[in-house]
């Protein structure tokens, strides 16, 4: 099949082009730098130059693809979320989805664009699943994912499904442990916040499984929650990593400091989302990682030694 594949370069992207590559599909990824994009992913991906704020989807970029992952997007954090920054957040996700959905043609049968855990509220410790209510319009998270959602369900039809794959907190070489891993080999590793946060953690190998599954299982439509099936109390996800890396957890570390290492993107860590996989579940996806203490100690052994 062939697949077009947007934020190719980035931190999933990536994998997910190699394990697309290794199934037999064939790749066309956009990026605003194609040599680079080309000289990272290799002479297997036809890598076209996208500039989405200048230009339409160039027709190269679609044609012959029957399945699009719509990857891309300015990252989150860490640093401040200025309002220059909020609109390339949210430009990189909403207009490039509104210039993918005028692009598509009729052979492409599959919109499956990320979208993630910040659009439900973070303020109760309530299990969320994909019939929740989402959180307030007031907080940029929960707008910024209701928007980029409603832009992309506008490609669905009847020949063509659109899944939104709201993406919880990954473990992997970046994210939210890049900064905290150092911190926590320092000894500095303590309770975070309150502690009672719920994270919705999902190992970076599973998710990557998780966007194929999503992509074969074509009775899976709208939001889908992409999130290991044991959310944990922040507390307790703190204790596991101190212990991972041999560490004592003493110290309780004030929301300030975590602030300081996450910038803005701290909120998605001091918040509660105790996000449940349910469509996932109900579809048969076998988790290679069902707890949080295996997942972490993978992670920190493969990327973090
Ligand atoms: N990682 C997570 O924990 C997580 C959690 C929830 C949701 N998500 C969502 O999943 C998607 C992929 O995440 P990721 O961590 O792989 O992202 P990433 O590593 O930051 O990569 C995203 C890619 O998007 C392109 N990009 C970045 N800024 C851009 C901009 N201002 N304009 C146009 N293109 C831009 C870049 O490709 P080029 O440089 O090649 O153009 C980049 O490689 C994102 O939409 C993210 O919001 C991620």
């Amino acid at each position: 099949m062939r697949i077009l594949v947007t934020g190719a370069t980035g931190f999933l992207g990536k994998r997910l082009v190699k394990s697309l590559l290794a199934d037999g599909h064939d790749l066309v990824v956009t990026s605003r730098d194609p040599e680079r994009a080309a000289a990272e992913l290799g002479e297997a991906v036809r890598a076209v130059a996208w500039d989405y704020r200048a230009q339409p989807l160039p027709a190269e970029a679609m044609s012959g693809v029957s399945a699009v992952y719509h990857l891309m997007g300015e990252k989150i954090g860490p640093g401040r979320w200025t309002r220059r920054k909020k609109e390339v957040l949210r430009g990189s996700r909403i207009q490039s989805t509104e210039k993918i959905t005028a692009a598509l043609t009729d052979q492409v049968t599959d919109f499956l664009c990320a979208s993630a855990i910040g659009i439900y509220p973070g303020d109760t410790h309530a299990p969320f699943d994909e019939t929740s209510e989402l959180g307030s319009p007031d907080s940029f998270m929960t707008r910024l994912c209701s928007d980029w959602e409603a832009a992309a369900a506008a490609t669905a039809s009847s020949s063509r499904r659109h899944v939104s794959m709201r993406i919880g907190l990954v473990l992997g070489e970046t994210g939210m442990l890049a900064p905290l891993v150092p911190l926590y080999r320092l000894g500095l590793g303590g309770p975070l916040g309150d502690g009672k946060q719920m994270i919705p953690w999902v190992h970076a190998d599973d998710l990557v499984a998780m966007f194929r599954f999503v992509l074969s299982h074509r009775e899976l439509s709208g939001p889908v929650n992409l999130v290991g099936p044991e959310p944990v109390p922040l507390a307790v996800f703190s204790r596991t990593l101190a212990s991972v890396v041999h560490r004592p957890h003493l110290l309780r570390v004030p929301g300030f400091a975590i602030r300081a290492a996450l910038g803005e993107a701290s909120a998605l860590v001091l918040s509660s989302y105790n996000v449940v996989p349910s469509k996932l579940r109900a579809a048969g996806f076998e988790f290679r990682f069902s707890a949080h203490a295996p997942a972490l100690e993978s992670v920190v052994r493969e990327h973090y030694s």
